[in-house]
């Protein structure tokens, strides 16, 4: 006697299924778009300053410039809310409501107008009795109402921070609210930032776990606007990468936070270290900058198109610091699909822009391979490039040169680099 069908069916559900990965099909590459925290913060004063206030104006203006400035296109497509939103009470059904002076319309029709604008809207809610800047939170009885209410209101992605709650609280809300979502029937991607409010390591962060309930998840310490506080993420991150890289994959990410590009904190080449920095870590691209008045120089960085196809290749492997040498420079490598790769030369160096010599064996590339070079800052190729070959890059202090490699010819069996000794061969 055959299978009965719906055995079948659900067999085949089951079949197709992806070993890991939160089960909403989405955030297939890291999630890019907008979110207001690292530069627009807590400021309510829409007294003071309409513009540069968290309110419903601020959304659709850069909705706006998202949508008509190139970033939709490059797919920079969520428009995200942080902390302070909210009204400083929930209304008399216990439903969180935004602050009717800020958002007069609500949250229902800035969705509309965003999505009526090809893009989508995030939400920040947070686990426990308040926020971190003290609006109401998001407790153990509220989790199924709150995924209920950004559901109705057209709400694409949730940020569900962690202030005033316990570990036991934690342990029980981010998989509650994963199920909550879920069973709004709405796709919402989201975002976790347990892991950030237990160290970010394991035996107390279980990345097996966080990688079947939460897109992505904040693992560390805010950004904030300078070099020091982008250099200390690159550092922990790399330092752990044993423990975070094998946890990203498509539909689940680590997150090292907000890209600051555009504001005060860092230079023209500190930049372009944190774009390429993030793009091989495969972190969300999230811009926490003024887009009505970004400068065509920090702008040219975020929409840099090579970079944007780099950070969404669709294997989503994230990758790793393979060489920290003793003059100061840091050489990472990504894998790409169809055997591509991408090489970060970093320089922490303080003096001059400095002449690093390596080659391609050096860097565990297979031997017998040659290779089509882009660089994706200036757009300059170089042709053939043997493993074997001596090759010099320049460069400056604080700042990096970035590779795109395409093997020319393979001439010898397909082979991730010895770097990438950690992966399954492509
Ligand atoms: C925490 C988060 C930040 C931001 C603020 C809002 O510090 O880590 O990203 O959401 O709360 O208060």
């Amino acid at each position: 006697m055959g299978v009965p069908a719906a055995v079948a069916a659900v067999l085949a559900v089951v079949l197709v299924l992806p070993a890991r990965g939160l089960e909403n099909g989405l955030a297939r590459t890291p999630p890019m778009g907008w979110l207001a925290w690292e530069r627009f913060r807590c400021n309510v004063n829409c007294r003071e300053e309409p513009h540069q206030c968290i309110s419903e104006m601020l959304f659709m203006e850069m909705a706006d410039r998202l949508a008509e400035d190139g970033w939709r296109e490059l797919g920079y497509k969520y428009v995200n809310i942080d902390d302070c939103w909210a009204a400083k009470q929930r209304d008399a059904e216990g439903q969180l409501v935004p602050d009717p002076e800020r958002f007069p319309r609500g949250i229902k029709a800035l969705a509309d107008y965003v999505h009526a604008r090809g893009l989508k809207l995030g939400i920040y809610s947070d686990l426990g009795t308040l926020t971190c800047g003290g609006y109401p939170g998001t407790t153990l009885d509220r989790v199924e109402q709150d995924a209920r209410t950004f559901a109705e209101w057209g709400v694409d992605m949730l940020k569900l921070d962690g202030c005033y709650s316990s570990g036991k609280e934690q342990a029980q809300g981010y998989p509650e609210m994963a199920r909550a979502l879920n069973a709004t029937g709405r796709p919402i991607v989201y975002s976790c930032s347990w892991p950030a409010y237990q160290g970010g390591l394991p035996p107390k962060v279980n990345y097996t776990l966080l990688g079947k309930i939460c897109n992505l998840w904040r693992n560390y310490d805010d950004i904030q606007d300078s070099w020091d506080s982008v250099l200390s993420i690159v550092d922990w991150f790399f330092t752990n990468q044993d423990v975070l890289q094998p946890a990203a994959g498509p539909g689940h990410w680590n997150d090292p936070d907000m890209l600051i590009i555009g504001n005060f904190g860092l230079s023209y080449e500190q930049s372009r270290s944190q774009m390429a920095l993030w793009t091989i870590m495969a972190a969300p691209l999230l811009m926490s900058t003024d887009l009505r008045t970004i400068l065509p120089s920090a702008k040219e960085i975020l929409q840099n198109r090579l970079m944007i196809q780099i950070n969404q290749d669709p294997l989503g492997i994230q990758g790793r610091r393979i060489i920290k040498e003793k003059s100061h420079i840091e050489v990472f490598l990504r894998p790409l699909s169809h055997a591509a790769s991408a090489l970060v030369f970093f320089s922490r160096r303080t003096d001059m822009p400095f002449r690093y010599t390596t080659s391609l064996a050096k860097l565990g590339f297979p031997e017998g391979a040659s290779y089509e070079v882009q660089d994706v800052y200036n757009g300059k190729t170089i042709s053939g490039l043997k493993t074997g070959d001596n090759f010099t890059v320049v460069v400056n202090p604080s700042g990096v040169v970035m590779w795109y490699l395409t093997p020319k010819a393979l001439l010898i069996q397909q082979q991730a680099p010895r770097g990438a000794s950690w992966l399954p061969l492509l």
